[in-house]
């Protein structure tokens, strides 16, 4: 037992544990109750208000569905422009929509989106506390890659759902989101290593869950992001 482990952590790392780090469905303890914001947040910040911040994520919605500026547009079944609280200070970002989520028209879940429910039950949050969206909104066909044109179309839609959450934390899952949002390229496993801001928030870099499907393994690294994660929203507000 590790006597530094924090109280909100106990019963999901415990879990965790329990299930050989295959993360824990549901851990809903006291940590998964609203996260109070801190006090010494800046009050005037006119996107955040939580009206306008949910007004501001409905328009990217109507916009993605409209858009047409790369050829994506035209092939998927539904657009996916994200999901989740217009308050959350936790925001996921991955790669883009798969078969089921461009058939249901919401992120993550599929397979994948599966694993990411227990990422974020495991740190004792719900789903519906945090903001889930993709670079891409659309589904590439056969899943293949974001092209780099696809993603520069984009970005914008992403950083305008980041600037009307103003989250506290970004999770980047893999290496099209990490590099989307740091504008770098580079290893997911050396950007993985750093400290990095997007703007306001916190970026913590992790592994792709349809990685962590495939790879098992480093389910282990994936969870040490995710508690960096939980320790960076526990940790006094930002200034
Ligand atoms: N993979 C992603 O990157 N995003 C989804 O929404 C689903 C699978």
């Amino acid at each position: 037992m590790n006597s530094e482990r924090p109280p909100w952590l106990d019963a999901a790392l415990l879990d965790a544990e329990a299930f050989g780090l295959d993360f824990p469905r549901g851990t809903r303890g006291a940590a998964a109750r609203e996260i109070p914001r801190g006090a010494a947040e800046p009050a005037a910040n006119p996107v955040t208000t939580p009206r306008a911040a949910e007004a501001a994520l409905d328009a990217i919605a109507r916009e993605v569905e409209a858009c047409r500026a790369c050829s994506l547009g035209a092939c998927r079944t539904r657009s996916v422009p994200g999901q989740g609280s217009a308050q959350a200070r936790l925001f996921f970002v991955g790669e883009a929509p798969g078969a089921e989520e461009d058939s249901q028209g919401l992120p993550f879940v599929g397979a994948a989106g599966q694993l990411l429910t227990k990422m974020i039950a495991a740190i004792g949050l719900a789903r519906e506390q945090v903001f889930i969206a993709n670079v891409l909104k659309c589904r590439p066909p056969e899943n293949r890659d974001p092209a780099p044109a696809e993603m520069a179309a984009c970005r914008a839609f992403l950083m305008r759902q980041i600037e009307s959450v103003d989250p506290d934390v970004i999770v980047t899952l893999g290496a099209h989101a990490t590099r989307s949002l740091l504008q770098r390229e580079g290893p997911l496993a050396r950007m993985r290593g750093e400290r990095h801001r997007c703007g306001r928030a916190e970026l913590v870099v992790t592994y792709h869950p349809a990685y962590l499907l495939r790879s098992p393994d480093m389910k282990r690294a994936a969870w040490e992001d995710l508690k960096r994660a939980k320790s960076l929203l526990d940790a006094p507000s930002r200034a």
